[in-house]
């Protein structure tokens, strides 16, 4: 097995493994070491069916169900993502976020598979949450490490959750504007367009200037790497540590299947 480090600050490709067949002890350590390290991991070519994606993703957490989008028909841990809207057209995971931060433990990764693609676009971008942290001042830094933010599901989830008919969280969460990240112990911005609604401890004329600013850190190409995928693909990544971006430039059906991880605390 090679993991070999993409040219940006976030993510590596790893050759020369099949996720279908068990994998050794020792690779899971590496594999877990070096998605720590990477935020995201890519496997190129893998095909795998629901048992396997499901075995692939317990290397890096717990697979779980996840209430707020269809599961596939034969298994309730993988759920299906599909997109048929038409070019610049916006869905929820076409801003750049974190994977339901509305949630008390939101989930420590996400783990996607590429299973029907349009015949170009599609692509899905990440970027380095902890460069994010790291490209301030440290007077900035020292400002907001310590302030906490409310996100919430919102319209956008409400859409999602009524099409399935499961229940919304009405209460928002409060999770700190910078967590640590529990393995690497790296400081990491964690607010997003999608789901974080203001800063607990600033006034609105603040949250105005503040959290936009925290928010669109993440625009920045030089804490990215884009992913262009083919069927077959496997992507997982830390959402303790990456926010991710999925391009809308397509009109034909794209199909995901994708599996969360449980979460941990966000401290
Ligand atoms: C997601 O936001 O979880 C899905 C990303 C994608 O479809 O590329």
């Amino acid at each position: 097995m090679k993991i070999i480090p993409t040219n940006s600050l976030v993510g590596a490709f790893v050759e020369d493994i099949d996720l279908s067949c068990p994998i050794e002890s020792t690779e899971t350590d590496e594999l877990l070491s070096a998605w720590h390290k990477h935020g995201a991991l890519f496997f190129k070519n893998q095909n795998l069916d629901n048992e396997q994606q499901i075995a692939a993703a317990s290397i890096f957490g717990e697979p779980v169900p996840f209430d707020f989008a269809p599961a596939t028909a034969e298994s309730e841990i993988v759920h299906k993502i599909a997109n048929e809207k038409g070019r610049g057209i916006k869905s929820g995971t076409s801003t750049w976020h974190t994977d339901a931060t509305w949630l008390e433990m939101p989930p420590r990764g996400t783990m996607l598979q590429a299973v029907e693609l349009p015949s170009s676009g599609g692509d899905t971008l990440f970027a380095s949450m902890s460069a994010a942290f790291s490209s301030l001042s440290s007077e900035t830094q020292s400002f907001i490490d310590g302030l906490t933010a409310v996100h919430h599901g919102g319209s956008k989830l409400k859409k999602s959750a009524d099409s399935i008919s499961k229940i919304i969280p009405e209460e928002a969460v409060s999770h700190p504007v910078v967590r640590t990240h529990p393995v690497t112990r790296e400081k990491c911005i964690f607010v997003n367009r999608l789901f974080t609604k203001k800063i607990n401890e600033l006034n609105d004329i603040e949250n105005e200037a503040v959290l936009p600013m925290l928010c669109d850190l993440v625009l920045r190409p030089e804490l990215q790497f884009r992913f262009t995928w083919e069927e077959g693909d496997i992507a997982v990544w830390d959402n303790r540590s990456v926010q991710h971006y999925a391009t809308p430039d397509y009109s034909e059906a794209r199909i995901m299947h994708r599996v969360i991880l449980a979460g941990d605390p966000v401290e």
